[in-house]
């Protein structure tokens, strides 16, 4: 709980009078939408300053951080979204801008180890590209909200690697475990990828000091990344939770919705494959059916 303090009527009044002043500056904008966002900008942020009755020296570290914060970031490294990830700001955004329509397959965090131009590997493919894990058939039907197939849509998927790592971790640039597809003319996608596994988010930069400061865990329920994206729908940028997992409930970024979480089917090794592959020891096989939510009008 935050620490009352008494703050004279005086004071605030001129504390009250800077913040209408900052607002009144903005009067001109003239993009009412800038405008909105940064009038609410400046009375949230002073009214977090006041409340907390920031000092001088906090108000200095905080600058330190974000600009740590930069300094970390580049075209492989996103520093700014895991803080807004463990912030919980990403998955609120999200949330309001996913509101639940029917049946609609729930949207959660995007996370930062997306990147753009990932493999075609074709239905049926092997997203993994030598990326350390056990083998995971992944199918599943993309329908609208009525159950209708959705043909040809785009399937991106993305995840980490048994050692929890994103390629882009990786120390020689190479591709692994991402990659997409397009489901079939009855709307259904299947391929190859790893069984997913539970990892803590990049932990060696300021959002992993924030995590130790305040004694929570970097470590992320496991999950495979997909975003599904079909002309004349709301594209959407989901997870896909193993049932079990030690993490559901501590999920570092928020991430967790009970409708994503599914049955991991684990098989012995020798268990016949879907497609006739042959794979050494145990592979497991999920299967998750998108709904998109039509696109907003
Ligand atoms: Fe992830």
């Amino acid at each position: 709980m935050g620490t009352e303090h008494h703050v004279p009527a005086e004071q605030q009044a001129r504390e009250a009078d800077l913040v209408e002043r900052v607002v009144a500056s903005f009067a001109g904008t003239p993009a009412l939408r800038t405008r909105e966002l940064v009038e609410a900008l400046t009375r949230h942020l002073h009214a977090f300053l006041r409340e907390t009755r920031l000092t001088e020296d906090e108000w200095g570290r905080a600058i330190a951080f974000l600009t740590e914060v930069g300094h970390l970031t580049d075209d492989r490294r996103q520093e700014f979204v895991l803080l807004s990830d463990v912030l919980g700001a990403s998955m609120q955004t999200i949330t309001i801008n996913n509101e639940a329509r029917a049946n609609a397959t729930e949207a959660t965090v995007f996370g930062p180890f997306f990147v753009e131009g990932s493999p075609d590997v074709g239905l049926g493919g092997d997203i993994s590209a030598g990326a350390p894990g056990e083998p995971c058939w992944v199918e599943g039907s993309v329908t609208d909200t009525s159950g209708a197939p959705i043909a040809g849509a785009l399937v991106e998927v993305w995840e980490a690697d048994a050692d929890g790592r994103y390629d882009v971790q990786y120390d020689d640039r190479r591709v692994a475990a991402r990659g997409h597809l397009h489901t079939d003319p009855d709307g259904r996608y299947r391929f190859w990828a790893v069984t997913p596994t539970p990892y803590p988010i990049p932990d060696d930069g300021p959002v992993g000091e924030l995590l130790r400061a305040t004694g929570r865990s970097p470590m992320r329920a496991a999950h495979l990344h997909l975003m599904v994206v079909a002309d004349g729908y709301r594209t959407l940028v989901t997870h896909v939770f193993p049932r079990g997992d030690d993490y559901l409930d501590s999920d570092s970024v928020f991430g967790v919705r009970d409708s994503l979480v599914v049955d991991v089917a684990h098989q012995l090794p020798g268990t016949p494959t879907p497609d006739g592959r042959e794979v050494a020891g145990p592979w497991s096989r999920i299967h998750f059916d998108v709904v998109l939510a039509p696109a907003a009008t």
